[in-house]
This record gives C-alpha cells, sequence and structure tokens, in this order.
C-alpha cells in the first residue's frame, strides 16, 4: 500500500471538508470509512448543530461519530437518505471504484444503494484509468473461503486470504491480485454470483455521483 504522506493527508482533507457543503440542515447524513472520511467526521462536527444526525458504514465510524456527539441512526429506521460521503482505493474517470481497503465494503454498499447521491473523497492518488492495481477486496463467509478463492482463480484473479481480519459481520476478506478490470460491472455481477460471496469492492454498477479529488491545494469535481 502506498505510504501516507503530510501532502496527501492535506489533500485527503480538502476533499473531506470539501463534502460539507453537500450537507443540508436537518439531514441524516450516510458516513463512509477510512482516513479521508475520518476528516469528513471531523469536519461534521462543526455543523453537528445543524443536521439530525448520521448513518454509518462502520463501527470504526460510529465510534468516531459518537466521540464528536453526533447521533448515529441505525439505517433501517433512517428513512431515504440524500447523500452518502465515502472514500475509495481507486476511482476512473467513469466514477467507478474499488473500494474495501478498510473491510468495510459491504456495509458501505449498502449504505450507497439507499443513498440518492454518493460523493466520493480522495487524494489525486486513487485516479486511475482501469481499476485493478489495488487488489479488489471480495468479502466471504469463512467456510466459503477456499471454494471461493478457487473460483475467483477461474475467473483470472490471485486471491490472497486477508489473515487476522474478520470484518463488522463476522466474515473474511479476500485481496484479489493481478485483475486489469476493463468491464467493472460485469465482473462485479459475475463475483457476487459465487456462492459465499458477501458482496466484492466494486463499486461499479452503482457507483459515485460526485468526486471531490484534492492533491492538497487545488480541488476537482468530477460529475
Ligand atoms: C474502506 C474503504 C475506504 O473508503 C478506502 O479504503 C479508502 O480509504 P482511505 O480514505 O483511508 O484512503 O473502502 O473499506
Amino acid at each position: 500500500m502506498a505510504q501516507t504522506t503530510s501532502s496527501q493527508n492535506q489533500a485527503k482533507q480538502q476533499a473531506a471538508e470539501a463534502a460539507i457543503e453537500f450537507i443540508q440542515p436537518g439531514m441524516i447524513v450516510g458516513v463512509g470509512t477510512g482516513s479521508t472520511v475520518n476528516y469528513f467526521i471531523d469536519a461534521l462536527a462543526n455543523i453537528k448543530q445543524e443536521i439530525e444526525g448520521a448513518v454509518s458504514s462502520s463501527e470504526e465510524s460510529t465510534e468516531r461519530l459518537k466521540a464528536h456527539g453526533i447521533p448515529v441512526y441505525d439505517l433501517n429506521g433512517a428513512g431515504a437518505l440524500q447523500v452518502y460521503v465515502d472514500g475509495a482505493d481507486e476511482i476512473t474517470p467513469q466514477l467507478h471504484m474499488i473500494k474495501g481497503g478498510g473491510a468495510a465494503l459491504t456495509r458501505e454498499k449498502i449504505v450507497a444503494a439507499v443513498a440518492e447521491t454518493f460523493i466520493c473523497i480522495a487524494d489525486e492518488s486513487k485516479q486511475v484509468d482501469v481499476l485493478g492495481n489495488f487488489p479488489l477486496p471480495v468479502e466471504v463467509i469463512p467456510m466459503a473461503r477456499s471454494y471461493v478463492a478457487r473460483e475467483i482463480v477461474k475467473l483470472g484473479g490471485d486471491p490472497v486470504y486477508r489473515e487476522g481480519v474478520v470484518t463488522d459481520n463476522g466474515n473474511v476478506i479476500l485481496d484479489v491480485y493481478n485483475l486489469h478490470i476493463e468491464k467493472p460491472i460485469e465482473l462485479e455481477y459475475k463475483l457476487n454470483q459465487i456462492t459465499g460471496v458477501v458482496t466484492n469492492g466494486l463499486f461499479a454498477a452503482r457507483g459515485a455521483d460526485i468526486a471531490l479529488i484534492s492533491n492538497g491545494t487545488t480541488l476537482k469535481t468530477l460529475h
């Protein structure tokens, strides 16, 4: 994984703070997971009196939101969500993404599915033309791990078990190397068809609607 430099952190912070512009008074905000989202949560804390609260995609983000005194709602009781803000491990000009570096992909995909608008916040190192240099995370029911790995090999990938990681849902992660993903929507569906796969980290069928990308000094908006 690429080294996190202070300029990269500055870029993450700039992208995260720009997302605050999309938050309206009274909203329940969908909140993703990761170091870029942590900057977003910290910025959200500055306007916490104006929002109703948040729906969270991970235990990690829930803890940070609560530490700031931001109410966290169960997705089932929250109704429609206008906005979901999350990071990405890779993002293309079509706003297709690889996510799940932090193992939160399944809950992220659920909250993203509910939200009207997905805003991706990222530093510019996450921009790619073709997905797949970052190993694609796949969340798997533990007893299906070896079977799913063999099926992924048939699709041309090299799956590696992420040792010592248990997801918030009690499952395991296979990171799939050596994919050059020319057709992300097709691969997303194919991987989800393997019995034992909970979900995969391709966010292509439902990609981002807006991407806020920073290099630390300049912010650009893609949509
Ligand atoms: C977590 C994710 C994150 O959004 C992704 O890994 C990017 O993280 P970071 O903002 O730390 O670079 O998908 O499951």
